[in-house]
């Protein structure tokens, strides 16, 4: 049915005689490039404008309530027909996709395939840590074998293209989405960027579960001004560069076919209308060869910008930009036809963004199928299976952190009489998905209780109370919770925020538990049991009272499908933590923007010297910094070396380090490196991490890591925004965090 169909439409275009080369399959390509340049080229001499501009214009699926599932309506079947929709968003489910992809492809006068894209950003239907959690792995390969299930998920149910990996730099924890990306750190977001690129996409896009990857939000989105969605960023071209840019170099560099442009402006040009980044770094300087996709209505949000007076004018300013498709305004669809033929849009740069788009079609092999990804039976065979399950289960157990272990309370002996897993999130089942969960459902969650239910001896009594809600104050009752862990031998409470906390339009000003959840605390704590607190949350909260009296803390983020479970590997002692922040936990809101590798200044922090850069109310220092996390074990640090401590032009340095593990179990440390350019033309920050490894240490085992850091590295953008390496006096710093490290100098000389 299927190659009868198909047929149809390759013989119809062939009649046109134009399109034979396009279409010539027998004849081996010279090369693959060159021969899908040749497609595209063919297949734009025959549209006309209003199909090109169709090609660009991306809606969004309507939901059926009858068929459960997203349906064309009268009028948009009318436009695919016409070949004027060339996306959709939002379209889930081979027998939806099909049905779409049947007016595409069999009604209309070109049959060029539509484009589906979903939010597929932790997990399809096996739902992963959400991005932040899984930055705090440190692992990359792990992280690219979850963007690979969620690929392989995702292509069964009719997706073509994913709006991942978000890759932008948070600083500021009150900006709800910082859960979707990797954190604060370039270098880390970086080696995230490119891990989950190779794994949504695969090696090769026209593999049936290669899965087309977006890096957003292009650029700066991740430094709105007070942590506010959606706000300006003021961010100066050396930071843009060295900060927000890298993880999307990153992401270019490992071959992301697409970029979504960002909400905000930037110093005073919104990011839709930005030539400046979408065109002369992304494509000129960088090379990028892929296509970019406005944010949700962003084309027209011009307007509320104040850069654009008509929808048409909205449209020509980001086209011209270098947004080829639209998401959703339908500006390019409705306006631009006119503005072309009119001559104030050339068609020249029409013609550009088309080539783009059918490009990534061609490179997917959709025109050789269409359907590639519409069989309705596969689904159920690749979704959510053990294998599936069991690297989602690894994921969150890499991705937990733990925060404090006052006198080794954690691990808890399975054998412990009675436990209490009290709070709101305890026997929680939806919260632990995390925003952004595609299909994720609460029925396959295994919540907190049911992980620590099945993990302790069968003698265990697992004694339960909600205690409060995660907001508001109503159904407040900490007595009756307080109750419970008075009979317990010690109390799990687990706490923090709802998913819709975090995320798309959730910033916070407040980054205390919300709710009655701190009271509560305090209450379990009141009853001088020993407590173990648990946190969920897309973001770092501001917890100094915690940190400060209960004995163990464990951030566990949204983990998942298989949160439950991997906390209860955790706090019973089968998984040994070793999970580090990818963000700074600040101790107060008045120190955010918090992060690592911050400036020195003219006047750092002096104890005995008051006019030193300070606050007069809380310390400079954040409450857990960037790369924390303790363990069940001690690792110690020891002989570090610079093999070639007297560094000539352009050589890499080679650095090496014995790390022990001076504990009395297994564990696995993340080494971290960092360095600091002393002396430069421009102010460097005090600590930039430039290389870590995850390195499994047996009880009393020693072993020596290598790094070899790249001589580009140790490079920054000097006044002319140029990127240089400045010879001069450099600190290597290794350890298992930011702050505690021990370091090393070296010298780049000038020959
Ligand atoms: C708006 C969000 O900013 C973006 O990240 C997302 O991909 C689109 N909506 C589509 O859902």
């Amino acid at each position: 049915m299927k190659n009868i169909r198909m047929s149809q439409g390759i013989a119809n275009l062939l009649m046109t005689g134009v399109l034979t080369s396009a279409i010539c399959f027998a004849q081996p390509p010279r090369s693959a490039d060159a021969s899908v340049e040749q497609k595209v080229d063919s297949l734009v001499r025959l549209m006309t404008l209003e199909e090109k501009l169709g090609q660009l214009n991306q809606l969004s699926g309507q939901w059926d309530e009858k068929l459960k599932r997203q349906v064309l309506t009268d009028e948009e079947r009318d436009l695919v027909k016409k070949g004027r929709i060339g996306s959709y968003l939002n379209v889930v489910g081979a027998d939806a996709t099909r049905d779409f992809q049947r007016v595409a492809v069999e009604e209309s006068r070109l049959h060029i395939p539509l484009l589906f894209g979903l939010d597929v950003i932790h997990g399809f239907r096996t739902i992963f840590p959400v991005p932040l959690a899984e930055a705090c792995t440190w692992d990359p390969a792990l992280v690219e074998r979850a963007a690979r299930v969620a690929a392989i998920e995702a292509t069964a149910a009719g997706v073509h293209w994913t709006f991942a990996p978000m890759v932008d730099i948070a600083r500021d924890p009150r900006w709800g989405r910082i859960m979707e990306g990797s954190g604060e750190d370039p270098y880390l977001g970086a080696a995230m960027a490119a891990a989950r690129v190779r794994g949504f996409q695969g090696r090769d896009l026209s593999n049936p579960t290669s899965l087309l990857a977006c890096a957003k939000h292009f650029a700066g989105y991740g430094g709105a001004e007070s942590g506010r969605d959606y706000n300006i960023a003021q961010i100066s071209a050396r930071t843009m560069h060295e900060v927000y840019l890298a993880p999307f170099k990153a992401a270019v560099d490992a071959g992301v076919g697409s970029f979504m442009s960002a909400f905000n402006e930037i110093n005073g040009v919104p990011a839709t209308a930005a030539r400046f980044i979408m065109t002369d770094v992304l494509r000129n300087e960088w090379g990028f060869k892929g296509f970019v996709v406005s944010d949700w209505g962003a084309v027209e949000e011009l307007m509320n910008h104040g850069v654009a007076a008509t929808r048409e004018e909205a449209g020509r300013l980001a086209l011209n930009a270098g947004v080829d498709m639209e998401m959703v305004s339908r500006i390019y669809e409705k306006d631009l036809p006119a503005a072309v033929r009119e001559k104030r849009l050339s068609q020249v740069a029409v013609d550009e963004s088309v080539r783009r788009v059918l490009r990534a079609k061609f490179k997917l092999g959709l025109f050789d199928d269409p359907y590639r990804n519409c069989d309705t039976s596969l689904a159920k065979k690749v979704t959510l299976t053990k294998e599936h399950r069991d690297l989602a289960r690894i994921a969150a157990q890499k991705a937990i952190v733990l925060l404090k272990n006052e006198k080794n309370l954690l691990p808890l002996r399975k054998e412990i009489k009675r436990v209490a897993v009290v709070g709101p999130l305890a026997a929680d089942t939806f919260h632990p998905l995390g925003g952004w969960n595609a299909q994720g459902s609460k029925d396959d969650v295994v919540s907190v209780f049911d992980g620590i239910a099945r993990k302790v001896s069968p003698r265990t009594k697992v004694l339960y109370h909600r205690g409060c809600e995660i907001e508001g104050d109503s159904g407040y009752n900490a007595q009756a919770a307080v109750k419970i862990v008075r009979q317990a031998d010690a109390a799990i409470v687990v706490v923090g925020e709802g998913l819709d906390m975090s995320g798309e339009a959730a910033s916070r000003s407040n980054l205390d538990l919300p709710g009655k959840q701190k009271e509560f605390v305090k209450a379990i704590v009141a009853t001088g049991k020993p407590v173990v607190l648990v946190l969920m949350s897309g973001r770092p909260l501001t917890i100094p009272w915690e940190a400060e009296n209960v004995p163990a803390i464990l951030e566990a983020w949204f983990l998942g499908v298989e949160a439950g479970n991997a906390i209860a590997d955790v706090l019973f002692g089968d998984v040994n933590p070793s999970g580090k922040l990818s963000a700074t936990f600040p101790r107060s809101v008045g120190q955010i923007p918090i992060y690592y590798n911050y400036k020195n200044t003219g006047r750092p922090f002096e104890e005995k010297n008051h006019f030193t850069s300070r606050y007069l109310d809380v310390p400079n220092t954040p409450l857990y910094p960037f790369g924390y996390g303790l363990s069940y074990t001690t690792f110690s640090y020891s002989n570090l070396h610079v093999t070639n401590p007297i560094l000539k032009a352009h050589e890499d340095v080679k650095v090496s380090v014995d790390v022990t593990n001076t504990g009395t179990r297994i564990g696995e440390e993340v080494v971290q490196l960092y360095i600091r350019d002393e002396v430069a033309s421009v102010t460097r920050p005090v600590k930039e991490l430039k290389g870590f490894q995850r390195v499994s240490l047996n009880a009393g085992e020693k072993k020596s890591v290598e790094f070899v850091v790249k001589h580009d590295e140790l490079g920054f953008y000097n006044l002319e925004m140029k990127r240089v390496v400045e010879p001069g006096w450099f600190k290597v710093m290794v350890g298992g965090n930011s702050v505690d490290v021990i370091e090393i100098r070296f010298e780049l000389q000038e020959k």
